[in-house]
């Protein structure tokens, strides 16, 4: 296609012209045409104008740039990238959806723009903006100004992080450029079996270092989700990822100066459950589920988990309570004991940052023992990661609530929003044991010489553990120092909670003025 053939004539708008309107955009609407079409459907894929039908409210979507041609003039209308802005329950959102029957989806110059257009009009206008990423990245063709298409979307994705929310909804084999900046985004979509995330690709891998890897184990949904920790969420379908991506959106505000929407609900503000009484084990070192604690307490039962196949020992997720959206922390006793290490501190640490760039008060249920100890954690940097969540629990001004269910242990206590950090409101549960380390550790440490001396050294450390328990470990030896707010029964919990967001309603908290603080990366 030349590009004088793009253009409509000047002049009135005669019949003519309107026919010849209507055939450009019809063209546009093909891609990179039929056949190229049906083989993106033959891998089990949508095509990118169709992604965007099941994304945005019916009828919503406008297009922006449907008429920009490749710079060379060699390439489709559109350049393989569908831009433009459309509602999703009703509220105005910003997509792009890269068109992998065009060059592959790769960016050129002229997609470049177009994503970098649509970009500024999400920050100006305080609106979401999603990617919906398939492309095979930089343009061979179009060499350095593929490169600088690239660094011009990379600094927008950077300036609107903690603007408006941006969501990366990988769909097919994206590489190079096409993972870095979903990478800056907030959250990552994948859909298993037909969406891939790399830096190269199979071929490269093997002629660099030999390997034999296929597309699903170099970068597979899975494998993003379980092992590298890349992605946040795993559809089974591309339906099913946007479907997820629409309800992700339903918690979040549209801009960093909104409030999240406020979802009216029929579960009782006031509802107490009383099984949650007798949901701790009763030995301290049986695991119970935390979730089933979460989903009690939240409206509806409804928690959208985030990372729920990465480092299970910490959960985090959306939830509403009282109609408004929350962030919820969780440490998880079913997985390593609930111990926080390398991967659940980065894990939670981004996602605390993300609810406090997007005013989301956060929720924090505490059952810790402690980091994990090992010299593969040390030497990997559990100091370092540790340090991340402790230094995003500090800095976020949101609301900030804590729940204490049984542990609160040595560092992690100070990590997992204690009231000396700021948190607003500390609530624990008669099982709650709050101190530097678990009492056998402690009684070892502290009693050795009587343990030593004692002629029944058994019976003299079950008396000292008693003693611990007793004398240092107590909720109400935090309670009467303030260090713990107050101990409530576990089946008051979320009125409890809900009557504290909205005591905390207006919090208005802030840091000292600066450039930006610098968190241990
Ligand atoms: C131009 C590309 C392309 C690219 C794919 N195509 N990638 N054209 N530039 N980067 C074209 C192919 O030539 C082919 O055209 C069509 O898209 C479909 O590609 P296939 O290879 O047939 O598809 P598939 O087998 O599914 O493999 C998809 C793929 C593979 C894994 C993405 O194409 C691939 O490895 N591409 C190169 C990836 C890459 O190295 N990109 C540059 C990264 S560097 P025809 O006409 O045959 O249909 C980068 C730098 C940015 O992005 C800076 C980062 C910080």
């Amino acid at each position: 296609m030349t590009e004088t053939s793009t253009r409509v004539t000047p002049g009135v708008n005669t019949p003519d012209k309107l026919t010849q309107l209507r055939n450009l955009r019809a063209r546009s609407m093909l891609g990179g045409g039929p056949e190229k079409i049906d083989q993106q459907h033959a891998k089990g894929r949508l095509t990118a104008r169709e992604r965007l039908e099941l994304l945005l409210d019916k009828g919503t979507f406008r297009e922006t740039d449907a008429f920009v041609g490749g710079r060379n003039g060699s390439v489709t209308l559109g350049d393989g990238v569908v831009t433009g802005w459309g509602t999703i329950d009703g509220r105005l959102i910003y997509v792009f959806s890269q068109d992998f029957t065009v060059l592959g989806g790769s960016l050129g110059e002229a997609h470049a723009g177009k994503i970098v257009k649509l970009q500024e009009m999400a920050m100006k206008n305080g609106a979401p903006i999603i990617g919906i990423c398939d492309s095979g990245g930089a343009r061979i063709q179009e060499g350095i100004m593929s490169l600088v298409g690239y660094s011009d979307i990379f600094l927008r994705n950077v300036m609107a992080s903690g603007v408006v929310p941006q969501l990366s909804a990988i769909m097919g084999p994206c590489a190079g450029g096409a993972v870095y900046s979903p990478a800056i985004t907030d959250f990552i979509f994948m859909v298993k079996n037909t969406s891939y995330m790399f830096l190269t690709g199979p071929d490269v891998v093997k002629t660099v270092t030999h390997e034999d890897v296929t597309f699903e184990e170099l970068g597979g949904a899975m494998i993003h989700n379980t092992t590298s920790g890349v992605a946040h969420f795993a559809a089974e379908s591309e339906a099913d990822c946007l479907f997820l991506l629409r309800m992700l959106l339903s918690y979040l505000p549209s801009n960093n100066m909104e409030d999240p929407p406020y979802v009216k609900s029929k579960d009782d503000s006031l509802r107490m459950d009383e099984s949650l009484d007798t949901l701790i084990p009763d030995t301290p070192n049986k695991p119970y589920d935390i979730i089933e604690v979460i989903r009690k307490v939240v409206d509806d039962g409804q928690f959208m988990e985030v990372q729920e196949h990465f480092a299970g020992n910490i959960v985090i997720g959306f939830a509403r309570m009282g109609g408004h959206s929350v962030g919820i922390v969780a440490n998880q006793p079913q997985v390593l004991a609930g111990v926080l290490d390398i991967n659940s501190s980065e894990k939670a640490a981004r996602f605390v940052r993300f609810c406090d760039s997007f005013n989301i008060p956060i929720i924090t249920f505490e059952d810790v023992p402690g980091f994990l100890p090992g010299v593969g954690q040390e030497h990997g940097g559990i100091i370092r990661a540790g340090a991340k969540l402790l230094y995003a629990y500090c800095e976020a001004t949101v609301p900030k609530l804590c729940v204490i269910t049984r542990k609160a242990y040595g560092g992690a206590y100070c990590v997992m929003s204690p009231r000396a950090t700021r948190g607003d409101l500390v609530l624990a549960w008669p099982s709650a044991e709050l101190a530097v380390m678990g009492p056998d550790g402690a009684v070892n440490v502290v009693y050795r010489r009587e343990l030593n001396s004692s002629d029944d050294p058994v019976a003299k450390k079950a008396e000292m553990v008693a003693k611990y328990r007793e004398e240092v470990s107590n909720p109400f030896v935090a309670a009467s120092r303030g260090y713990v707010d107050d101990i409530i029964e576990p089946r008051e919990t979320r009125p409890r909670l809900i009557n504290a967001l909205e005591m905390l309603r207006n919090k208005r908290d802030s840091n000292p003025p600066r450039k930006h603080g610098n968190i241990p990366l």
